[in-house]
């Protein structure tokens, strides 16, 4: 196919329509599954990676599921986008990780009410060991890999040991949720716009340990704790409603968050592949080195970060980190630990 000429045309004639950008290849895993069916319209019609981007669509799905899947794949070509250039529906993971460029690892069992999210290690860390070694081996150059099946942090870990020769830079865990549960909480109680808060950092694993950094956070360009005076729900209901939120939506919905799950995986891949604003930053769970804040050396951390200009993804470092976030951060980093630890068992 001549899907990299930058030019596009019918598969069938050959003819000639437009010049497009090269298209982007994004692999879906979990494609049958609740927050594939609000993440892949969107992603279809450009909301992730730009409104001129075509994109070739790799759906991966367990064989049982195939004809659910066929079902999701009829229904995005019965909405014409024109962005889509390309889909593929496969339960083979090195067709449907073949060239890509961004692998979007959701498929993996849910928890339900009553389990911790680490509950989930046993059942779907394999599943991340089998689709690391199929990235390092099908995978387009520079691709980058972003988990969000829970236990999101470690099944991220799992895979990036599996990728053998891969970059442990260009892996990542969902934590973007978590900031926006922190952002929308600190809005409503400071009476202000959503928008109005920022420079939010959740630090450590996605689970009922995790930091949402108030003390850093900044609610129309001024300290939270200037804003919000009430230090003693700072401390506890806030931090709490972040941590127990995924919780309460099972058993409010009967099911893990799905919508909302959906658009923090795709902001979180905007986040990655566009400009952060000056001064302010997004959290993402990726690889701690050991340099950064005194955070563990081999664990998936969620820590400040930003896209440069000139596409580079950095760490924000020198943030102020008082004792009480330090004990925290480092309860979320123990987590991590032990869930490594579990794993290398
Ligand atoms: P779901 O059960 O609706 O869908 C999961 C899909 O994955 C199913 O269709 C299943 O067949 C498929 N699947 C299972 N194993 C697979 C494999 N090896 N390869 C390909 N596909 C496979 O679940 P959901 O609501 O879409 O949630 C998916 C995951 O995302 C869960 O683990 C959930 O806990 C997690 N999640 C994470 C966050 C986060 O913030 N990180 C938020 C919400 C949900
Ligand atoms: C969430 O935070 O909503 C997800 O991780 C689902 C869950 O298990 O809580």
């Amino acid at each position: 196919m001549w899907q990299n000429s930058g030019l596009t045309a019918g598969v069938e004639t050959g003819i000639i329509c437009g010049v497009m950008k090269t298209p982007v290849t994004v692999t879906v895993t979990g494609a049958a599954g609740n927050i594939a069916y609000s993440l892949l319209f969107r992603i279809a019609a450009g909301e992730m990676l730009g409104a001129d981007q075509p994109v070739i669509l790799k759906l991966l799905e367990i064989t049982p599921c195939l004809e659910k899947l066929n079902g999701v794949v009829m229904e995005l070509e019965d909405c014409a986008f024109p962005l889509v250039q390309e889909i593929v529906a496969t339960d083979d993971p090195a067709v449907a990780f073949k060239n890509a460029d961004w692998c979007m690892l959701v498929g993996s069992v849910p928890r339900k009410a009553g389990m911790e999210r680490k509950d989930l290690l046993s059942i779907n860390g394999k599943v991340f060991v089998g689709q690391g070694k199929a990235i390092a081996e099908n995978a387009a150059p520079g691709c980058k890999v972003f988990v969000v099946g829970n236990p999101c942090n470690t099944n991220c870990l799992i895979a990036m040991h599996n990728a053998t020769g891969m970059p442990k830079e260009n892996f990542f865990a969902m934590t973007m949720l978590d900031e926006y549960r922190a952002k929308a909480q600190l809005a409503a109680k400071a009476g202000v716009q959503v928008s109005d808060v920022t420079n939010m950092t959740i630090w450590g694993n996605h689970s009922a340990t995790q930091y949402p950094d108030y003390t850093n956070a900044k609610i129309c360009g001024k300290p939270v704790t200037e804003v919000i005076s009430d230090t003693e729900w700072l401390q506890t209901d806030f931090i709490k409603t972040v941590q127990q939120r995924g919780a309460a939506i099972i058993q409010a919905r009967g099911l893990s968050s799905a919508a909302s799950a959906a658009n923090a995986a795709l902001m979180t891949v905007k986040n990655l592949t566009t400009p952060t604003a000056e001064g302010d930053w997004y959290s993402v769970a990726r690889y701690s080195d050991g340099t950064h804040y005194g955070l563990p050396e081999g664990i998936i951390c969620s820590m400040p970060s930003r896209t440069e200009a000139d596409g580079t993804l950095t760490i924000v470092d020198g943030l102020p980190i008082d004792e009480f976030s330090r004990g925290k951060i480092e309860a979320s980093c123990n987590e991590l630990l032990e869930e490594r630890a579990e794993v290398l068992g």
